[in-house]
């Protein structure tokens, strides 16, 4: 039974379009804080990745883990980015033999049936255009034992964003409306077929500077951003801002993870 949203999803995907074509030259900044190589850890202790094998990146960006992922396994990755903007600034990272970019989008996968080892979306299932369908196409695309890793947040993790509690709470709502939570994964990766599920959260200390995250509002660094009224960015800038001028001492940031596991 599909979740009653209240945001207008529509807005969203309209939004999410606009800000990744604009967003492009500061993106990596406001991911900085992540640890990357533990997920490309994550999934190889998982999945055997051979030399034949080929990696999808699925809503690559600037391609900040298809290039992680390829420097650190024997196999091919192609990031697959539907913004022109976002390929672009990924096809500016060094050039590797085993590393390719394609425009495209998860919802119809330029490969055919049964050819990938490993199907990876980082901070993406939530932008996708049509869930169901992207999980159809993942499973026809993965070869029999691949894996998909989706890389999210839950909702528990949401909840405890200090961001989206002290600094942002009208964001809140459309953030727990946007990202499908750990059973509505399950449900829709069993409906698509996919032979097992499973989970695992993850949440490494991490702080940032008020006067830091003062920049990413300013600068719209996060697609959520755009969904502040005006209201709620005064008043969340005039929050940082007294952080700031009371010394700038940093708060708690975590970086929260949550990783979806469905194998075929
Ligand atoms: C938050 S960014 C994540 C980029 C990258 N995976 C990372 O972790 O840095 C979300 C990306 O999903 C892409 N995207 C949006 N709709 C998509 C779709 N239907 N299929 C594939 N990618 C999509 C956006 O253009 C954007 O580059």
């Amino acid at each position: 039974m599909p979740r009653a949203l209240s945001v207008n999803l529509e807005k969203w995907r309209q939004v999410s379009k606009e800000h990744f074509s604009h967003i492009t030259p500061r993106y990596d900044q406001g991911r900085d804080f992540e640890e990357k190589q533990r997920w490309v850890e994550d999934i190889k202790s998982r999945i055997l990745i051979d030399t034949q094998d080929w990696v999808l990146d699925a809503g690559s960006g600037t391609g900040l883990l298809s290039a992680q992922f390829a420097a650190n396994i024997s196999g091919c990755v192609l990031g697959l980015e539907p913004s022109p903007a976002m390929l672009e600034q990924a096809r500016q990272r060094p050039k590797r033999d085993n590393l390719f970019w394609a425009q495209g989008v998860s919802e119809a996968l330029p490969f055919a049936k049964e050819t990938l080892r490993v199907v990876f979306l980082s901070q993406v299932w939530h932008h996708l255009l049509d869930q169901e369908r992207a999980a159809r196409e993942f499973l026809r695309c993965l070869k029999p034992g691949g894996g998909l890793f989706i890389k999210t947040f839950s909702h528990e993790q949401l909840r405890a964003r200090w961001d989206l509690q002290f600094i942002f709470p009208e964001l809140m709502p459309l953030m727990l409306d946007i990202y499908p939570d750990i059973a509505d994964f399950e449900s829709l990766l069993s409906a698509a077929g996919f032979s097992s599920f499973e989970y695992r959260t993850a949440e490494r200390e991490n702080y940032l500077l008020p006067s830091q995250l003062l920049n990413f509002l300013r600068e719209k660094a996060w697609s959520m951003f755009s969904f502040l009224s005006p209201q709620g960015t005064a008043e969340g800038q005039s929050r940082l801002e007294a952080l700031v001028k009371a010394g700038d001492a940093p708060v708690p940031f975590p970086d929260f993870q949550l990783l979806i596991i469905a194998l075929k």
